[in-house]
């Protein structure tokens, strides 16, 4: 087990060599295919996640809802398909589901890259920065160099087409070389802009307002609570209503970096109070709350400003344990689907709750329906033969007490679930232990994994099922797998390199019988357009 101070030292190892390595080795000028044949169909290219059309991409960033468009900007390199350089890369949508592209909104320059952040809509022109009576965008990102890390805002009066670095910059220094990742938000009732922003080694979320999102004031610090060892990054707080009850709560967001036994990069998340200073935790200092199950979900984020008050996250899907090494060439890096939050009370707590946006079901396409199905023993139960599974949306309810007669009950499957990207001897099993309530998702043998020594892994999570059924949504996307357990009381992604012939789909038992009360499988279309949008539609 290595210490936090090791993990930490050795992370910022990662970061000057990247820096110092970044001009050699990603002096790469790849020409974006136009051609309907390849425009985002390379291999492992994912068909409905958002993925930038070239080179390396992590966090997502300044996530906001303005004058009908979603905006994602990223942690993008221009230059290169590893990280460094880092700029904020852009794009916008409509819906949540399908993205446009737009011009590198914030690059770095004179050797200070951009860091993650957020942005707000600065309606009543608090910042002095806006041009228009119906306000403009404020960007609150880390401003990076080897030797400092501090906070800057830059402005946009076009819809976030252009933006302006704030000359007053930095607007708030602490003079530490780790100090990163703002989220600001307005916070209502007291009518101030309030900031989370992370000491990464100290784990800890400091909190500060601005009424004028230049001059910052420290209210206070929270951690370290939870899981605490490695760096702590990205931090996100907002209010949710406790679903069912008039009650609202507060969930605070943090990612962590960690090489703790094998886990790399993950999520946690507080449940408590805010009162405009000060978050306070409802639960026992160490529990720790994980918001993905797998390995591949960090930097998760939510949008300020989104419609009907809804709370929306998305997360970068990879890991830093091998993100550089992801077997993809000209592009690398997805983001997640958007993901709505709710919180809901079980019999151990308030817990975050997650569900697939509902606008994904807009690309379902071939529908293929089963119901009341007893499944036995063995492998191939159930072969889709006729499913190009590569791209598709699975939905199923399993039984696993109601075929439990006296006679049958020593009957019973211990296991069932899918195999996914099947093919002669390689899948992607997502499987329910029933003895261990537990889900799993398995990719050890899953064709690429040799890029990396700790990709090969199967993870597992607690998800009770008391009354007896299983209920798994799961989304398949060329070389990601997400799943959503009993209503998003738990989510696992992860991405996976299968062989692209492998797109067979199987429902499973292991050792006895389990009923498949409902089945749902769509093949879901691909978002991008089929030819690359031409220069003049982007720089628009
Ligand atoms: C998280 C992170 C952030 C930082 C960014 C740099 O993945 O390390 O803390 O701002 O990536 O690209």
């Amino acid at each position: 087990m290595r210490t936090p101070l090791l993990s930490f030292l050795i992370f910022s190892c990662l970061l000057v060599l990247y820096s110092c390595t970044q001009t050699a080795e990603n002096a790469v000028t790849t020409k974006i295919s136009s051609d309907s044949n390849t425009y985002y169909r390379e291999k492992y290219r994912l068909a409905y996640h958002f993925s930038p059309e070239q080179n390396w991409m992590n966090d997502p960033n300044g996530l906001v809802y303005y004058q009908g468009e979603y905006h994602l900007f990223y942690q993008y390199n221009p230059k290169g398909t590893t990280w460094g350089n880092m700029s904020w890369g852009h794009a916008v949508s409509t819906d949540l589901v399908h993205w446009e592209h737009l011009p590198v909104a914030l690059e770095m320059e004179d050797g200070v890259m951009i860091f993650s952040g957020s942005a707000v809509v600065d309606r009543d022109n608090s910042s002095g920065l806006c041009e228009s009576a119906d306000g403009c965008l404020i960007a609150i990102y880390t401003a990076h160099t080897d030797e400092m890390q501090n906070q800057a805002i830059a402005y946009s009066n076009d819809k976030g087409r252009t933006w302006t670095k704030y000359k007053g910059n930095p607007v708030l220094d602490l003079g530490k070389k780790n100090f990163r990742d703002p989220k600001v938000f307005w916070y209502e009732p007291e009518q101030k802009w309030v900031m989370a922003v992370a000491l990464p080694q100290e784990h800890q979320i400091q909190f500060y307002t601005s009424i004028n999102l230049k001059e910052w004031k420290l209210m206070s610090a929270f951690g370290p609570q939870g899981f605490v060892e490695g760096i702590w990054e990205c931090p996100d707080l907002f209010e949710l209503e406790v679903a069912g009850s008039n009650q609202k709560k507060w969930v605070l967001l943090v990612s962590y970096n960690t090489e703790v036994e094998e886990k790399g990069s993950e999520m946690q998340y507080f449940v408590g109070d805010f009162d405009g200073k000060t978050f306070t935790n409802d639960n026992t200092n160490d529990l720790v709350l994980t918001l993905d199950d797998g390995p591949d979900f960090y930097a998760g984020v939510t949008w300020n400003n989104a419609p009907d008050n809804k709370r929306l996250l998305i997360g970068w899907l990879n890991n830093w344990k091998y993100a550089n090494d992801i077997p993809t060439s000209t592009w690398r890096s997805a983001q997640s689907v958007v993901r709505e939050l709710a919180l809901q009370e079980y019999p151990e707590g308030i817990r975050l709750v997650q569900q697939p946006v509902e606008a994904l079901q807009k690309i379902r396409q071939a529908h293929t329906h089963e119901e009341n199905m007893n499944l036995k023993e063995g492998e191939s139960v159930l072969a889709l033969n006729n499913i190009n599974g590569t791209q598709i949306e699975i939905i199923a309810e399993f039984a696993y007490e109601s075929i439990d007669t006296p006679a049958e009950a020593d009957m019973l499957a211990a296991e069932f679930g899918f195999k996914v990207f099947k093919g002669q001897s390689q899948e992607t099993v997502i499987g329910y232990d029933i003895a261990s309530q537990s889900l799993f998702v398995d990719r050890t043998q899953s064709v690429d994994t040799t890029f990396a020594g700790n990709f090969a892994v199967k993870s597992v999570g607690l998800m009770p099922t008391d009354s007896g059924t299983v209920k798994l949504h799961i989304y398949v996307d060329h070389s990601s797998v997400e799943v959503f357990g009993e209503n998003g009381y738990i989510t696992m992604s992860n991405r996976i390199f299968p062989d692209p012939q492998q797109d067979g789909v199987e429902v499973y038992a292991i050792g006895g019988k389990v009923k498949l009360n409902s089945l749902d499988i769509w093949e879901l279309a691909s978002i991008w357009p089929a030819t690359r949008p031409s220069a003049e539609a982007i720089q628009k």
